[in-house]
């Protein structure tokens, strides 16, 4: 089976991981490899895949560029899989459509992206997963002046990458149903405790309060899924030391 994953991040590269180890081929698809999902014929690049995993991802805050860009990628993507019979799995967040984050932009522009891929895309999964451990290096580098790095307080149920690129091979191999897969880690923490862990001490982390409805809504576990959401993935402190 061939799948098309756009978005060659840190995500992209774990999912390309995971459906090569079940035997298939996985090909990355972003700007570095020449793919530019706003601006490309994406029904031509993408038409050869039975599979198409959109995970691009954009870090903007302001919900005009935000909406743009989350809105006009599965457009993209919605309309190769239409052309070409492909399936459609969007990588997304757990809880991003709650009323109380929806003033922060990012959040609106993902659960406005999952509006339009459920209203466009034929064929589509929708995978929700909680903040990734990895999350917190990844904020230390988007948040970052000089020697310090700012780390917005937020109770998070934070998983592995890894844990969640298998399920989304798992959905890409059929070896999952299902319209929405949603999944989190195995514990409660903040994103500071990730944080504080984390073993390059080269940044000093600074705590940020954000004082906003969402950031109170952070702070008070808006973001910790619902009891029955299945866990999946090692905990941190088993995950930690693969960090090398
Ligand atoms: N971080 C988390 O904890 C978390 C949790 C749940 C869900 N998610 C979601 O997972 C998705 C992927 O996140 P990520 O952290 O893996 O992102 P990332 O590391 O920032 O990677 C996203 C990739 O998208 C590509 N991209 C950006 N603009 C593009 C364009 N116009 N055309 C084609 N590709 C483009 C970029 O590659 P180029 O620069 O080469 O184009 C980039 O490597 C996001 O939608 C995010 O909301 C993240």
């Amino acid at each position: 089976m061939h799948t098309a994953v756009v978005g060659g991040g840190l995500s992209g590269r774990a999912i390309q991981h995971a459906l090569t180890r079940r035997g298939g081929t996985a090909e990355l698809f972003s700007r570095s490899t020449g793919f530019d999902v706003l601006r490309d014929d994406a029904a031509r690049r993408l038409g050869h895949a039975e599979v198409i995993v959109e995970a691009t991802g954009r870090f903007i805050i302001g919900r005009r560029s935000a909406m743009d860009f989350f809105t006009r990628s599965t457009r993209a993507i919605a309309t190769a899989a239409r052309a070409s019979g492909a399936r459609h799995i969007l990588l997304s967040i757990v809880n991003c459509d709650l009323p109380e984050v929806q003033g922060y932009g990012y959040f609106a522009a993902k659960a406005a992206q999952e509006r339009v891929a459920r209203q466009e895309s034929e064929n589509l999964t929708v995978v929700r997963s909680t903040q990734w451990f990895e999350f917190a290096g990844q904020n230390v580098d988007r948040m970052r002046f000089g020697p310090f790095a700012f780390v917005p307080t937020m109770t998070i149920k934070p998983v592995a990458l890894d844990a969640v690129a298998d399920v989304i091979a798992e959905c890409a191999t059929r070896d999952r149903s299902g319209a929405t897969q949603e999944v989190a880690g195995p514990e409660v923490t903040t994103l500071w405790e990730l944080t504080k862990q984390l073993p390059d001490k080269r940044v000093t982390p600074v705590p940020l309060s954000i004082p906003t409805r969402y950031g109170r809504a952070f702070r008070s576990g808006v973001l910790i899924p619902a009891d029955q959401v299945e866990m999946v993935g090692p905990a941190y402190s088993a995950w930690l030391p693969t960090l090398g």
